[in-house]
């Protein structure tokens, strides 16, 4: 059966958005609402599989919308909404949970991590949490799905479901959904170790560029980013080795919409403090006028709110139909 081409993806509202986040996840978004309908989701339910402090919870939610707004995501032309505004995705997160086998479960990587040695303690739902994700994007029968290389084993898992799904009850209602990995998607790494991601967990603040930075913050992290002795090499292959240098360079490139080839060639042979000049210059002029629209939309929550409620309104027009064949198929008697 021919499944219509239809986008999902999520993301955790868990707070310091930073320019990782932009670069390898929300600027891809951006790009792609030109060409398919794009269903874009706050993952709160995701979220609460860890503590979170539920008045930095909302505070979070309404910052990451408001971060998407700025960087160009339109509600009008997407769907943009929280998680938790749409019950069918807990509906059939639960019918997923017992579709799925605990020996695919037992097998997810990021749970793993993230359960560390403490097994014994973690949230059912922070095991169960896959079959969320799969009922994120089964319950719109999204066909492709946006992610970073480390969501690729949970979009494997949301396949097994469809399939087991389809096989058990006999009929072809959920498409296979294919990953979308994009091939220029920028890894950027921490400013103060080029060999640790950028992450919203470090508790150097010094070592990330919040999308909440004024220009001023930027250009002392810029500043005070970590490097190396040399100057900047002429070809692509001089920056191997040179985690520091590849890491600002790489950023450099997807800020400025150049090749890495030609930001190389821009900055060949210049020292440090003059590349970290251009640098801020192009961060500041890039983050600055989202920041700006950022704190107005902040400023604003009531309009913030009435964006995600209308978003939750046209995802569940979306999902109810599609609930109802699950329903039929499992044998539920409807509401
Ligand atoms: P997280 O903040 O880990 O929940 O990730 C949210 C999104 O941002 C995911 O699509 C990640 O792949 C992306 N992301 C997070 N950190 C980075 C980073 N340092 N570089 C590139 N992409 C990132
Ligand atoms: N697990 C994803 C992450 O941590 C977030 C997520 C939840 C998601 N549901 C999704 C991503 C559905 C894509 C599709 O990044």
């Amino acid at each position: 059966m021919a499944f219509q081409r239809r986008i999902f993806s999520g993301i955790q509202p868990s707070g310091n958005l930073h320019l990782g986040n932009y670069l390898g996840a929300v600027r891809n978004w951006v790009a792609l609402q030109n060409e398919f309908e794009c269903i874009f989701c706050m993952v709160d339910m995701h979220a609460i599989t860890v503590w979170q402090d539920p008045a930095e919870l909302t505070r979070s939610t309404r910052e990451l919308a408001a971060a998407m707004i700025a960087s160009g995501i339109d509600p009008q032309k997407n769907i943009l909404f929280n998680q938790s505004q749409n019950p069918d995705h807990a509906s059939l997160a639960w019918i997923f949970n017992c579709v799925a086998r605990m020996g695919w479960m037992n097998r997810m990587t990021q749970f793993k991590e993230k359960a560390g040695k403490d097994r014994e303690n973690v949230s059912l739902g922070l095991f169960a949490y896959p079959a969320l994700m799969a009922a994120d994007i089964l319950a719109y029968k999204a066909t492709h799905v946006p992610v970073g290389e480390d969501q690729k084993q949970h979009l494997e898992l949301t396949r097994d479901i469809a399939q087991k799904f389809n096989h058990d009850y006999g009929r072809e209602l959920f498409p296979l959904t294919e990953p979308m990995i994009f091939g220029t998607a920028t890894r950027v790494m921490s400013l103060r170790d080029g060999s640790k991601k950028m992450s919203k967990s470090d508790a150097s603040d010094q070592s990330r560029i919040n999308l909440t930075d004024t220009a001023d913050a930027i250009a002392d992290k810029i500043k005070r980013a970590k490097t190396d002795p040399e100057a900047l090499p002429d070809t692509v292959e001089g920056l191997e080795g040179r985690p520091e240098a590849q890491n600002l360079m790489g950023i450099y490139a997807a800020l400025s919409d150049k090749t890495l080839e030609q930001a190389v060639a821009d900055c060949a042979g210049k020292g440090f403090a003059e590349f970290k000049k251009m640098l801020t210059d192009v961060s500041v002029s890039v983050l600055g006028p989202i920041t700006a629209e950022m704190r107005r939309l902040m400023a604003d929550p009531a309009y913030v709110d009435g964006i995600l409620r209308d978003g939750g309104e046209k995802a569940r027009a979306l999902s109810a139909p599609i609930l109802r064949e699950v329903y039929d198929a499992v044998g539920f008697l409807r509401p």
